[in-house]
């Protein structure tokens, strides 16, 4: 009996010490960053994951601002629409920081198309206009908006969405994520648009259509 306990409070202290002991699962995207800040380096000729530090001596305050997020993007193209990209590759200062914000400008009737971010999830605002927002699950279950001015969404990372202005105004969102470098792939030109391009029975097994229908879309994102 007093060995039975002994064993059983052996047990419990082991399973404590190692729930103690683990490292808690993370919510964030993109590991801490391990000093005040790192400006990225983008023509370091090292390659790694995240980017080298400029040196501190050469840090400036102009480093830590960026004011590309401030004009309406060119929405001259067939979708109506622009992102324009407040990430690391644009804004050095987010490096290792974990976080990054896009402009998104949609003329009327215009879409930003179906697309995913690989590294992060993404919270955004509409500022004007409005908009149907949506997302799909890997359950393939879409869930979707209509929101105006002021209201919130979020898409949950690696997950397909899109918004579409289905007002009478251009529409302006701000969008956030929790990754200095989201990744962003946008469905059909992934797909449609790869080099080198997938072999045609990829397209004709995975859509069941023939080879002209196949034809007709790669000519658009060829
Ligand atoms: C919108 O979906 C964005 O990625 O900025
Ligand atoms: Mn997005």
């Amino acid at each position: 009996m007093a060995s039975t306990l002994t064993h059983k409070s052996t047990l419990t202290l082991l399973f404590s010490t190692l729930l103690l002991t683990s490292p808690l699962p993370s919510l964030s995207s993109d590991p801490d960053p391990l000093q005040d800040f790192c400006i990225a380096d983008l023509q370091a000729p090292v390659s790694m994951n995240g980017f080298p530090c400029k040196p501190a001596s050469n840090v400036t305050s102009n480093d830590f601002f960026f004011d590309g997020l401030a004009r309406e993007g060119d929405t001259y193209n067939s979708n109506g629409s622009s992102v324009v990209y407040g990430n690391v590759l644009a804004f050095p200062a987010l490096n290792t920081l974990g976080i990054s914000m896009n402009r998104v400008d949609i003329d009327p009737d215009g879409l930003n198309a179906p697309h995913s971010h690989p590294q992060a999830t993404e919270v955004g605002i509409v500022v004007q206009g409005k908009l149907l927002v949506g997302m799909i699950s890997t359950s393939n279950v879409l869930y979707s908006k209509n929101l105006t001015g002021g209201q919130m969404f979020v898409v949950l990372r690696g997950l397909v969405h899109f918004q579409m202005n289905v007002g009478e105004e251009s529409a302006l969102i701000y969008t956030a994520f929790n990754s200095h470098l989201p990744g962003t792939a946008f469905v059909s030109s992934n797909l449609f648009g790869s080099r080198p391009s997938l072999p045609d029975d990829v397209f004709m097994k995975a859509f069941q259509v023939n080879k002209t229908v196949i034809d007709q879309i790669n000519s658009k994102f060829g």
